[in-house]
């Protein structure tokens, strides 16, 4: 259902979320473009995956060494962008991103496939690679390494929150008179404007 001017945009959120999660077509309902800028203002942006979100904000993992963790270092604003073709949805986010705790970090990478969490280790991500066999012998010895055991989370991989300070609801209309509101913060309460579409 479109928003109403009182709603809050994270339970208008967490609907169409669950609206994209629940529908059979979507496969990938936490896919979401990141756009991320240098301090010249020279964007970039790449998808990522949602792992979280709440009132405190929507949250994704990467390589604190990657291009996108260096652009976030020197101008922490950020954008989301959420498509679902197969519901007519559009969620574009805007705000300022911080890195998680190294806790919630921590326990996000322990619930992780080990192979996902050797991948982790394996990968200088956003670096040049000579060649694929220089990653595949990479993982390999990163494989023998914690053959046995747990495999720590690495100081260079954790969680960024992006603290939104708009939410823009879009809903495909008819003829292309489709439905925009944006929620904008203000403080403690959020300012609602339905925009042309
Ligand atoms: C659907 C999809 C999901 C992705 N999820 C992530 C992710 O959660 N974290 C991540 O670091 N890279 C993810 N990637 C890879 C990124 O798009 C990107 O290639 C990588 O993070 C390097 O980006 P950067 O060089 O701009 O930092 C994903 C790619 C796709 C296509």
């Amino acid at each position: 259902m479109f928003p109403k001017e009182n709603d809050n945009p994270f339970e208008v959120f967490a609907s169409w979320y669950k609206e994209a999660e629940d529908c059979k077509q979507i496969t990938q309902p936490d896919a979401v473009n990141l756009a991320t800028a240098t301090k010249e203002a020279i964007p970039s942006s790449r998808m990522v995956l949602l792992k979280g979100y709440n009132k405190d904000g929507f949250v994704f993992f990467t390589n604190y060494g990657s291009r996108k963790a260096a652009e976030l270092q020197d101008n922490p604003h950020a954008a989301l962008c959420f498509f679902w073709q197969q519901i007519g949805k559009q969620i574009r986010i805007t705000g300022k991103v911080e890195k998680v705790s190294p806790e919630e970090s921590d326990e996000y990478f322990a619930s992780r496939p080990k192979q996902s969490q050797i991948g982790a280790w394996a990968s200088k991500q956003s670096q040049p690679l000579g060649g694929k066999k220089e990653l595949l012998a990479e993982v390999a010895k990163i494989g023998i390494k914690y053959n046995i055991g747990t495999v720590p989370r690495p100081q260079f991989w954790g969680g960024y929150r992006l603290i939104p300070d708009a939410i823009e609801f879009w809903q495909l209309g008819d003829f292309r008179i489709h439905d925009r509101m944006v929620f904008q913060r203000s403080g403690q309460s959020w300012n609602v404007q339905r925009l042309y579409p």
